[in-house]
């Protein structure tokens, strides 16, 4: 038995995954891996040295460089680069580099919580907890379109959702770890539902697990 504790969140953009992970990270005093970084911090890096993100063998040094420790949130959030990173991770060996490295930090006690795309199903396929978190393209454009306005920006309704359907697009359709549901993933639809009553649902499941181990 290991002695550390993984959570594995997994779902399309804007869902809520970020917000939940961390709540369940400060809840169960888990160390946090918003694993979406990793490709943007690649992503980032190539549109810096102004290399197409094609650019499979620049693309791979980027991604050999990418430090977890080191991860600049405030850089990698903006919504071109969110959108390079959907790009430059249909790359395998990309993929490869980051998956190794998120392994690792999964593995360090006293374990973690990791959200993305391909938790549950490739990075940690024996995670203690997976959950799916999902909610409808129409929602997640509406509560992103808030987010915009409430930075005192603008935007229009049918471009971001138009958005949102083409990156899920790119992100399940794409050939290597495809955005899906692991089999034993416990699926939390938060259209309907704040991300208190999301947080409580998952807590719930968690707890659960911990008074069987
Ligand atoms: O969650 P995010 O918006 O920061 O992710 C940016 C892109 O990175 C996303 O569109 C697809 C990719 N990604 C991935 O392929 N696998 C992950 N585990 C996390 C993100």
């Amino acid at each position: 038995m290991t002695s550390t504790f993984t959570i594995a969140i997994d779902g399309p953009a804007g869902a809520g995954k970020g917000t939940l992970a961390r709540r369940l990270a400060d809840h169960y005093r888990l160390n946090l891996l918003d694993t979406g970084l990793t490709y943007r911090a690649v992503a980032h890096k190539l549109l810096e040295l102004g290399l197409p993100l094609d650019n499979v063998s620049a693309a791979e040094t980027a991604a050999r460089q990418v430090n977890l420790s080191d991860l600049d949130r405030t850089v990698l959030s903006a919504h071109a680069v969110g959108e390079a990173a959907s790009k430059v991770a249909v790359i395998p060996t990309v993929r490869r580099i980051l998956v190794e490295k998120q392994r690792a930090f999964a593995k360090a006690p006293p374990g973690a919580v990791l959200d993305g795309r391909d938790i549950g199903t490739v990075v940690c396929p024996d995670a203690d907890i997976k959950l799916y978190v999902t909610a409808s393209a129409a929602v997640r454009a509406k509560r992103r379109l808030a987010e915009i306005e409430s930075m005192g920006g603008s935007a229009d309704f049918a471009t971001i959702l138009a958005d949102i359907e083409r990156r899920d697009e790119r992100d399940m359709g794409r050939a290597s770890s495809p955005l899906k549901p692991a089999a034993d993933a416990h699926l939390l639809d938060t259209s309907e539902m704040a991300i208190e009553t999301a947080f409580l649902a998952a807590m719930a499941i968690v707890d659960d697990v911990l008074a069987k181990r």
